[in-house]
C-alpha cells in the first residue's frame, strides 16, 4: 500500500517595516471623517529609529474574525475595529474573505503623542496589501495606510515627505519632497519623552472636537497655508532656520487651537512647558533648535544632525532636575516602507 503525503497549503504572507514620522507642518481636522481626508496638507520628517515591524497572514476562516498582537499583546476594543476596517477594505480590493492574523511590534511608545498609528498603519496596509497578493504603488499604499490614520500616509516615505490634502479618496495621498541636495540628511530630532504613558484624549477625538468648537480653528487653517509655503520654500533652499520656524510656529498655532476649545484640550504638561523654555533657552545659547508637539506631551527638538547630540545632552543637564523620569532619543531620517513577502 502506498501512501501520499498530504502537501500542506502554503497561506502567503507578508512583513512590513514602516518608520514613525513627525509632522513639521501639521494635520489637524478632517474634511472627510469616513475617508480620512484632512483639512489641510501636512509636511513630516520619517524617522530612523521609531518604527513598527507588521506581519500579516491572511490564515483564518471568515467566520473566525481577525485576531491582532502588539508587542506580545492582544489588541481589543476600538484599536482592532479600526485594524478589521483596514484589513476589510485590502479584503474588497483583493476579493478575499479570510480573516488574518496580525503580529505587530513597535519602538514606539504606543499613543504617547510619537507617532505609532502613523508607523502602525503603514505596516499594516503594506503588510495587508502584500499578503493578499496586491501589488499597489507608493502612492496606492499611501492612500490605503491614510484610511487607517491620516499620518500613516506620509510614513510610506522616507526623509521628508507632504500629504496633499485633496478633496477625495483619490486625490489625498503623500509623496517625497523633492529634495536633490539630500537636506533631509542635514536634520534631525531630539525626541524628548516626558511621559510614555497613554494619552487620555486620542488625536481622532481631539482634532474632531478642535474643529466643531474652536474659534482658533479657522484662523489656524487660514495661516496654514502660508506655514506650509514658508516650509517647502525652506527645504528647497536648505534653510533649516525658516523651516524651524515656521514648525515651531505652527505646531503652536494647532495647540492654541486645542486650548481654545470649548472645553479646552491640552495635551501639554508642566514638563512640556519646561522642555518648550529649555529650547527656547537652547536657540539662545547658539543651538538651532525648534520645538514641534503632537497630540501628547512629548516635545520633539528639530535640530541638525551636526549638532544632536551635542544638543541632547545639554536638554538633560537642563531638564534632568525638573523632569526626574526625562528619557530621550536621537533620531535622524529613515527610510520608507519595506515589504517581504513570505508563507504562514
Ligand atoms: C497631531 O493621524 O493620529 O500628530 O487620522 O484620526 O488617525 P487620525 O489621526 P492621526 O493624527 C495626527 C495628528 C498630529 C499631527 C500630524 O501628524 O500631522
Amino acid at each position: 500500500m502506498s501512501t501520499t503525503a498530504a502537501t500542506p497549503p502554503v497561506t502567503p504572507a507578508a512583513t512590513a517595516v514602516a518608520h514613525a514620522n513627525i509632522a513639521l507642518i501639521k494635520y489637524w481636522g478632517k474634511a472627510d471623517d469616513d475617508l480620512i481626508i484632512p483639512v489641510t496638507s501636512s509636511l513630516s520628517l520619517t524617522l530612523d529609529d521609531l518604527y513598527t515591524t507588521t506581519t500579516v497572514c491572511f490564515d483564518r476562516d471568515a467566520g473566525a474574525g481577525d485576531v491582532a498582537t502588539l508587542d506580545g499583546e492582544p489588541v481589543t476594543g476600538k484599536p482592532m475595529v479600526r485594524i478589521t476596517a483596514l484589513l476589510d477594505l485590502v479584503r474588497d480590493t483583493a476579493g478575499i474573505d479570510r480573516a488574518a492574523t496580525v503580529t505587530s511590534a513597535n519602538t514606539v511608545p504606543t499613543a504617547a503623542g510619537l507617532a505609532s498609528s502613523a508607523s502602525g498603519f503603514a505596516a499594516l496596509a503594506g503588510a495587508a496589501a502584500a499578503a493578499a497578493g496586491l501589488d499597489l504603488s507608493d502612492r496606492e499604499l499611501s492612500r490605503l495606510a491614510r484610511r487607517g490614520s491620516g499620518s500613516a500616509s506620509r510614513s510610506i516615505f522616507g526623509g521628508l515627505a507632504v500629504w496633499h490634502a485633496g478633496h477625495d479618496d483619490e486625490t489625498s495621498y503623500a509623496e517625497p519632497v523633492p529634495d536633490p541636495h539630500h537636506f533631509a540628511a542635514d536634520l534631525a530630532m531630539v525626541v524628548l519623552v516626558l511621559d510614555a504613558g497613554q494619552k487620555s484624549v486620542s488625536s481622532r477625538d481631539g482634532m474632531r472636537h478642535t474643529v466643531e468648537t474652536s474659534p482658533e480653528y479657522r484662523p489656524w487653517v487660514a495661516a496654514h497655508a502660508g506655514h506650509l509655503a514658508s516650509a517647502l520654500a525652506a527645504v528647497a533652499d536648505r534653510d533649516i532656520v525658516a523651516l524651524g520656524e515656521a514648525a515651531e510656529v505652527n505646531a503652536a498655532g494647532m495647540h492654541a487651537t486645542m486650548r481654545s476649545a470649548v472645553p479646552p484640550v491640552d495635551y501639554l504638561t508642566d514638563a512640556s512647558h519646561a522642555a518648550l523654555a529649555a529650547v527656547a533657552a537652547a536657540r539662545d545659547a547658539g543651538f538651532p533648535a525648534w520645538a514641534t508637539m503632537d497630540a501628547g506631551p512629548n516635545v520633539k527638538v528639530l535640530t541638525t544632525a551636526a549638532e544632536a547630540s551635542r544638543l541632547e545632552g545639554w536638554l538633560r543637564e537642563q531638564l534632568a532636575s525638573d523632569i526626574p523620569g526625562l528619557h530621550t532619543v536621537v533620531a535622524h531620517a529613515g527610510p520608507g516602507l519595506t515589504v517581504t513577502r513570505e508563507d504562514c
